[in-house]
């Protein structure tokens, strides 16, 4: 009677360390720091009274895409030198997203930013994409409805960062082809998306932490011969 108290006792406790370490987890991040910056996009816009803008995952893929083409082009001062050509939005970033070609609206902004290595998002959005008023007077712009924010990282390399803002319809602009399914997204994230973050921040590894004390509480567990 005694070992089967204990036996419960210690599922109980295992099960409990687990769902702690699932919480530190999950509040350190959602998995997608890409949706946070929407977040704090907005947040930053409601405090000035405007209004919201929608979450696009068109304009987001977008923006992943842009700077994954910036590669290479983040100088020691992390600012990026990077332009692709304004035909790029409709004749590489959109086909390769699946964007339907119709649905393809005004950009009404965008912001690029780079550092040498990972920052949080609400870190990211003070230190490396908003750093001025101009920027500042445009993440606030009253033409946007819609937001998307891209973000990706190289090995060894610096940590890149896009927004764009466009006026388009919710739903009518920017749409996905099969809701962005056919995506083969190799590196980085974007916002919206129905896939998880590849090889950005500290997910992955507490993941795996997380796994790793689990087993080990069971294998303590299954050992214990009382
Ligand atoms: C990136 O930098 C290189 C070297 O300065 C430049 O030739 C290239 O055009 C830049 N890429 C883009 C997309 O601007
Ligand atoms: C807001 O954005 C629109 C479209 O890009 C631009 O024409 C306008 O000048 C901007 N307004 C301000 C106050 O910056
Ligand atoms: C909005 O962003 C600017 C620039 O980072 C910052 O100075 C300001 O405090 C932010 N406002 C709010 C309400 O977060
Ligand atoms: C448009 O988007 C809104 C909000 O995401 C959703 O509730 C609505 O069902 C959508 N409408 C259509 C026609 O897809």
């Amino acid at each position: 009677m005694v070992t089967m108290m204990k036996k419960l006792w210690f599922c109980g406790w295992i099960l409990l360390c687990h769902l702690l370490l699932a919480a530190v987890v999950c509040s350190k991040n959602h998995g997608n720091p890409a949706n946070d910056l929407v977040d704090i996009i907005n947040k930053n816009r409601t405090a000035q009274k405007l209004p919201q803008l929608n979450g696009s995952p068109g304009l987001g893929c977008m923006a992943l895409q842009y700077v994954e083409l910036c590669k290479g082009n983040c100088s020691n001062n992390n600012a990026v030198n990077c332009k692709p050509p304004e035909d790029d939005f409709t004749e590489v970033f959109a086909p390769n997203c699946g964007v339907e070609l119709p649905t393809f609206g005004t950009i009404t902004g965008h912001i690029v930013g780079c550092q040498s290595k990972y920052m949080e998002p609400s870190l990211a959005f003070s230190h490396v994409l908003v750093k001025d008023k101009k920027t500042l007077s445009l993440v606030r712009n009253k033409s946007h409805s819609e937001v998307g924010v891209g973000l990706v990282g190289f090995h060894k390399g610096p940590f890149f960062w896009c927004v764009l803002f466009s006026d388009g319809k919710t739903n009518s602009s920017f749409v996905l082809e099969d809701q962005g399914k056919g995506i083969k997204q190799k590196k980085g994230c974007y916002s919206g998306s129905a896939f998880p973050c590849n090889g950005v921040g500290h997910g992955r590894t507490a993941v795996f932490l997380n796994y790793i004390i689990i087993f080990s509480l069971l294998f303590i567990f299954l050992l214990n011969p009382n």
